[in-house]
């Protein structure tokens, strides 16, 4: 082989390996630095932009009056007082949905720690105190102000990382999150591919709507789940498959798995079990961004947080994770800056 073919094949490999080395991994703060304080919090999120979160994730719905607002449910009953502020208003299944409340009373009410689902306390019991109402229901706009002046002020410019919850059920109200909310992003500054921003679903109709009716270049991220949770009628079983993620590269730049969908356990010499689905979505060119890693919550087959970090970056390679705990997995990757 001549010498020059020989050294620029290596130069060759040298500048492949090293591009693939620096590829950033993000930080993804889930619901902001939510194992901090109340998650959706303009307060949470003040903390996920100091901790160096690359991204700042935000679940959205709206109200009676056609307005965004950060919430992850459907309902305000998990994280707010609105029992106590509008004690008459519950819907006929007892629950008070977003939907039926318009900007200026959720405006009334003040957000506190999630409530665990059964009983009473919280959901996280040594996290922010409950009975701590200081917070408000934030808009995506004012989000959006907090984290663009933050880059004014501050210099680092954190991302969006957005997700609209029930599609259908705000359809069946006459309301249309996606087509507002690349309304709202266009007025700032966010449309293109490049842009510091994802758009993330379970839903896989309303991605398809956002890439192909609605024609947004923003990066889109399917989130997988279960079918058992019967989150939308999203096919998760399919959508694994080789065929699966074949149609999902058509519209979506990544994925967004439970970690479980990743990884199963360690066996015997603590090495990860990983699934098909990592091989099938590098397959189709996918971003991987399995969620959500909570230093509280350990899934059994780890001992530590960093322990969990590990087995995720290092092994599986995933791009980037969703985190109730930012400034850990900041901190994580900094010491393990070759990643
Ligand atoms: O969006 C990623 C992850 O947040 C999905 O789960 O229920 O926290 O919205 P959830
Ligand atoms: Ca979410």
């Amino acid at each position: 082989m001549n010498k020059y073919f020989f050294v620029f094949i290596l130069l060759f490999f040298v500048v492949c390996s090293s591009v693939h080395a620096s590829k950033q991994k993000l930080v993804i703060a889930h619901r902001g630095a939510s194992g901090y304080l109340p998650e959706h919090t303009l307060g949470a999120a003040v903390m996920a932009y100091a901790s160096g979160a690359d991204f700042l994730e935000l679940d959205l719905v709206m109200t009676k009056d056609g307005h965004l607002i950060v919430l992850h449910d459907l309902t305000l009953n998990g994280t707010t007082d609105v029992e106590q502020v509008f004690p008459d208003r519950a819907g006929k299944d007892g629950k008070y949905h977003a939907v039926d409340f318009n900007l200026h009373e959720v405006k009334q009410l003040k957000v506190h720690e999630r409530s665990a689902r059964r009983g009473t306390g919280q959901a996280f019991p040594d996290r922010f105190p409950i009975d701590s109402k200081i917070f408000g229901v934030p808009t995506l706009e004012e989000m959006i102000l907090l984290v663009q002046g933050l880059a004014k002020s501050h210099g680092r410019k954190m991302g969006l990382y957005i997700e609209i919850k029930g599609h259908d059920f705000h359809r069946k109200h006459h309301l249309d999150p996606g087509f507002k909310l690349l309304e709202v992003l266009k007025k700032y500054g966010y449309k293109n591919n490049s842009d510091p921003i994802f758009i993330q679903s379970f839903d896989s109709d309303m991605l398809k709507y956002l890439r192909h009716e609605l024609k947004t270049r923003i990066k889109l991220v399917q989130l997988l789940g279960e079918n058992r949770w019967r989150l939308s009628d999203t096919d998760f079983s399919y959508l694994k498959t080789e065929e699966g993620m074949k149609e999902v590269s058509e519209y979506a730049d990544g994925i967004g798995p439970w970690m479980n969908q990743l990884v199963t356990g360690v066996d015997f010499s603590g090495k990860a079990q990983i699934t098909d689905l990592l091989k099938i979505a590098r397959n189709n060119d996918l971003l991987i961004h399995p969620y959500t890693f909570r230093a509280d919550r350990l899934p059994s087959y780890t001992s530590s947080f960093d322990e969990l970090l590990d087995l995720f970056f290092q092994e599986v390679g995933v791009d980037g994770i969703f985190t109730d705990h930012p400034d850990q997995a900041v901190r994580y990757l900094e010491k393990n800056s070759s990643n």
